[in-house]
């Protein structure tokens, strides 16, 4: 294990210039190449902490670096929670930025990404995805949510969980970034004071883990996920159409012409959305009107988790699978992307360029009676778990 690691690691190190930080930080001062067991005290590492400029509000934020023994290495801030890069080795040990994104918080506050609205990253909330009309009854009570998507009420609304600063807390003992954010009772339109708390955690087996907790004080619909945009031919490829797409599921719920769901779940099978077997994103895009923006039910979802989807880059040979204890899963093969944003390493994005696989209940399930409920109450803590596994691989796999 110690020669398979130690090659690629210190490759991506080197050429990430990081190579000093990484071996100072781990371990009480130990080489990290010479690390080889995940107890609690190895895992400890140095959690790099950098300006990330300030808002257009004067307010200063950060970005908080994660690094792992095998040079992998997560960059978020705490301006909306948004995982702003991240660090893997292909197949030769060169290091890539698998994620879309900016080197500092005005390009996630410029008019063109105001306008275009990706979520690059971020943590959307309080309700990921679309509600109807921005309009649920709860309990007997009809609330009016604003409306930022046509006449619907999309993740979250005007300012969303993704355009907070949220508080950072740095763990070094667990490689881990917690982000807590308290909304309002009353914010976009929503009932009751909702404690968030987020924790991004970074594994020695180049797991990026997101565990998210939340606890209100009056009864509400809540619904988070990370919207990041993956490539993972970082920046070799065109686009991200040449990705092997495999999601654990074998229906979807079809919507209306405005992406709201009619309540339908409908089979896969036969058609251009079937992504049960590895299949490369842009084979069948075309006979998908508008492209892939759907909510696909998992299979065996149980509230444990398990494997939503793979993803394998063949150029690269990176591999990445999802694993959820959510029900649902959108896939987006960013769509809206139309080149109006160049982002880091001078990267247009253009349409197509990143793709999402957002970890979710369905969407507007406030107004779907038949959906898995979305209601948090008091007195109960909202519990959910997704992570992004990296890892490298010769072929396709064949599962
Ligand atoms: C989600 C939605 C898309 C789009 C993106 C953000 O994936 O389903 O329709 O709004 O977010 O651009």
């Amino acid at each position: 294990m110690k020669k398979n690691i130690l090659r690629p690691t210190l490759l991506l190190l080197a050429s990430l210039g990081i190579a000093s930080v990484t071996l100072q930080g781990c371990n009480k001062g130990k080489p990290a190449a010479e690390t080889t067991t995940n107890t609690a005290e190895n895992a400890s590492m140095n959690i790099k902490t950098e300006t990330f400029g300030k808002t257009k509000e004067g307010t200063e934020v950060q970005v908080y670096t994660l690094t792992n023994q095998q040079g992998v290495q997560v960059k978020i801030t705490n301006y909306g929670a948004t995982v702003t890069s991240i660090i893997t080795p292909d197949k030769n040990g060169q290091a890539g930025d698998v994620v879309l994104g900016f080197d500092n918080v005005e390009g996630y506050q410029s008019d063109a990404f105001l306008k275009s609205g990706p979520y690059f990253g971020a943590i959307v909330g309080r309700y990921g995805n679309r509600i109807a009309k921005g309009k649920f009854t709860l309990d007997g009570n009809t609330y009016t949510l604003a409306t930022n998507n046509g006449e619907n009420h999309l993740h979250g609304g005007n300012k969303g969980f993704d355009k907070v600063i949220w508080t950072a807390k740095p763990m070094p003992e667990q490689n881990a970034l917690q982000l807590t954010y308290v909304s309002k009772d009353g914010e976009e339109g929503y009932p009751g004071t909702l404690t968030t708390t987020v924790v991004y955690t970074l594994t020695p087996d180049n797991e990026l883990k997101i565990d998210y907790t939340a606890t209100t004080d009056k009864a509400t619909p809540i619904n988070l996920t990370n919207h990041s945009y993956f490539n993972l031919a970082a920046g070799r490829a065109p686009d991200a159409l040449g990705h092997l797409l495999m999601l654990q599921a074998d229906r979807y719920t079809v919507v209306n012409a405005s992406l709201i769901p009619t309540g339908e779940l409908r089979s896969v099978a036969g058609t251009a959305m079937d992504f049960t077997k590895p299949t490369a994103i842009g084979t069948r895009l075309a006979q998908v009107e508008g492209g892939y923006d759907h909510n696909y039910v998992l299979t065996g979802a149980n509230n444990s988790s398990k494997l939503a989807a793979t993803v394998y880059e063949p150029t690269s040979g990176r591999y990445m699978e999802v694993f959820t204890t959510e029900p649902g899963i959108q896939f987006y093969s960013g769509n809206f992307l139309d080149g109006s944003l160049t982002g880091k390493g001078n990267t247009n994005y253009k349409q197509h360029y990143g793709f999402c696989l957002e970890t979710q209940h369905f969407p507007d399930s406030p107004n779907q009676p038949e959906f898995p409920t979305t209601i948090l109450r008091p007195g109960e803590t909202y519990k959910t778990s997704t992570s992004y596994k990296f890892s490298v691989k010769d072929q396709v796999p064949t599962q």
